[in-house]
């Protein structure tokens, strides 16, 4: 079902959903280009969920409209749901079963016949690194494991449009990294893909772009860069121990990142905003300062957080 004629795979207009006295989704608009991902951004209760499962058919909007792959998602729902994947925050796979036997079950539960449900089972066994451990049972599976296979058990029927509920919450980095490596490459065949998170990094790794939703509402969207852009980006702060010699310090500085800091009023702190995120710009950083003699007491990169998006759009934090 790749190669669909769609050049908007996700589009919906005004999405309103209330739960008896929670305003969950306030009237939201989405256009998903096909082939591309959108990053949901948003703190918890922000409404992603409730807008990834009506986008899923799971649940109806109260008034608005939504095409997915071109089908309406409440007049057409079969037909949405044979063109999707969806991967919720909580695994959906069976824990007494083994890797390799969940994905069977699953393919079965999708109506492949049972000799392609086993070769479809390989080979996302193979493709999301798990073909080893496919024949251990689930509940021996580290985190990062079980969700990969949990979205892995979503592409059985090659969907169009995969939809990712917060696909890394709760993992560790190594686990988050691996699931985000599985993400990059559906993403390369055409995939495309809407994934929910609060995490602005994870957005800004996988997303081409992003929307933040804030009690129901899209209130900022545009390229990762767009919205880093729109809050400073990354920054190098330090704090130094003797005030008097934070002019000095903000000269090393400057030739150090190669970039304009200033002085926090009322502190001991420095912050230079600087293109890129690298590391080595913290060891020019340190060798400047100690070659100038300047003693810190802290030394950081700082990247901008889903905090400081909401503190510069809403003015309130998460
Ligand atoms: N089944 C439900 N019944 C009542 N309120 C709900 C239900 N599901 C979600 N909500 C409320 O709707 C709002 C949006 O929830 P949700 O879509 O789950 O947000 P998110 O996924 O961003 O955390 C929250 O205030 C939440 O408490
Ligand atoms: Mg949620």
């Amino acid at each position: 079902m790749t190669g669909t004629p769609y050049a908007t795979m996700i589009e919906a207009r005004d999405i309103r959903k209330r739960y008896s006295t929670t305003t969950a989704l306030d009237g939201v608009d989405l256009d998903v280009p096909t082939g591309t991902v959108y990053g949901l951004l948003g703190p918890n209760g922000a409404g992603k969920t409730t807008l990834v499962r009506i986008l899923a058919t799971l649940l109806r909007p109260d008034s608005g409209a939504a095409r997915v792959a071109g089908r309406d998602v409440v007049r057409e729902a079969n037909a949405v749901r044979y063109r999707i994947g969806l991967t919720g925050q909580f695994a959906a796979v069976d824990e007494k079963l083994t890797g390799r036997e969940n994905l069977r079950l699953f393919g079965r539960l999708y109506h492949l016949p049972r000799r392609q449900a086993k070769e479809k089972a390989d080979a996302l066994l193979e493709r999301f690194g798990l073909a080893e451990a496919g024949d251990r049972v689930v509940s021996m599976y580290s985190g990062g494991m079980r969700r990969r296979l949990d979205i892995a058990a979503s592409l059985l029927v090659d969907p169009a449009v995969l939809f990712l509920d917060e696909p890394t919450t709760g993992l560790d980095p190594r686990s988050r990294s691996q699931v985000w490596d599985a993400i990059r490459g559906l993403v390369r065949e055409g995939t495309t893909v809407l994934l929910t998170t609060q995490y602005l990094d994870e957005a800004d790794q996988l997303a081409d772009r992003i929307g933040v939703i804030d009690r129901g509402r899209l209130i900022a969207s545009g390229t990762p860069g767009e919205l880093k852009g729109s809050v400073g980006g990354t920054r190098v702060e330090i704090v130094v121990e003797d005030p008097s010699r934070l002019g000095a310090a903000v000269d090393a500085l400057r030739h150090a990142v190669d970039a304009d800091p200033h002085v926090v009023p009322g502190a001991r702190r420095i912050s230079a905003a600087v293109d890129g995120a690298g590391g080595d710009l913290i060891a020019a950083a340190v060798r400047a300062l100690d070659a100038a003699g300047i003693v810190t007491e802290d030394i950081a990169l700082r990247r901008p957080t889903l905090d400081d998006v909401f503190l510069r759009l809403t003015g309130h934090t998460t």
